[in-house]
């Protein structure tokens, strides 16, 4: 079986083409970033962060790997990404809670990440996935995982399909929730509609 993150981000390979437009709505120190930014090798990553810190550490691990022009590093929340990305997504991903090691009261915040993860559902292409890996844990982690549950369970069926990933025997573990943006097919020829 796989871990949490190394599933997150083979669902997330599994919709992406290289020439794909990807986002990391909680970049951090930037692992995600550069992974994405690697396989996108023709397309594009847009990655946020309300902390200065982030986008430092980021731009230097991308640096160490060679410099990439086709990742834009953006110092701002998530909330805000229809200002900053135009057009449709492939995916994007979502790494709810705090960095580990910094301060732990920047952590993302149930508005906002409502309101981005509203954005990105709707942004998606069709065959699109956004993947949400979400930490109950800690307080505002126990209440985003209530709200994006909720949220994900409420998306319109005939246009997304919603799932949670997530250990039984640990307490409070790490888990996934995603959306994706499906295929509508005809169900007697299998056809594309
Ligand atoms: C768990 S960390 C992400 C780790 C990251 N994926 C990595 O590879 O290092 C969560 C990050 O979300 C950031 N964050 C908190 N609120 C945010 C917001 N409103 N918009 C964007 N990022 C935010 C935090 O500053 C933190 O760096």
């Amino acid at each position: 079986m796989k871990d949490i993150l190394a599933f997150a981000k083979e669902i997330l390979l599994e919709r992406l083409e290289k020439n794909g437009t990807f986002v990391d709505f909680t970049m951090g120190n930037g692992h995600d970033t550069l992974y994405f930014a690697q396989y996108c090798s023709e397309g594009h990553v847009y990655a946020f962060d309300v902390q200065e810190m982030a986008l430092e550490n980021t731009k230097k691990l991308l640096d160490d790997n060679g410099g990439f022009d086709n990742v834009t590093l953006i110092h701002d929340s998530h909330h805000r990404v229809d200002q900053y990305v135009q057009g449709e997504i492939d995916a994007g991903i979502f790494n709810l809670g705090y960095l580990p090691g910094s301060d732990k009261s920047v952590t993302t915040q149930c508005d906002t990440t409502m309101e981005a993860l509203d954005k990105a559902v709707k942004m998606l292409k069709i065959g699109g996935v956004i993947v949400v890996v979400i930490y109950p844990g800690h307080s505002e982690g126990t209440r985003e995982a209530d709200m994006v549950e909720q949220f994900c369970a409420k998306l319109d069926k005939h246009t997304y399909n919603t799932y949670k990933y997530a250990l039984l025997n640990k307490k409070n573990p790490p888990y996934i929730v995603a959306a994706e943006k499906f295929i509508p097919m005809n169900r007697y020829t299998g056809e594309r509609l």
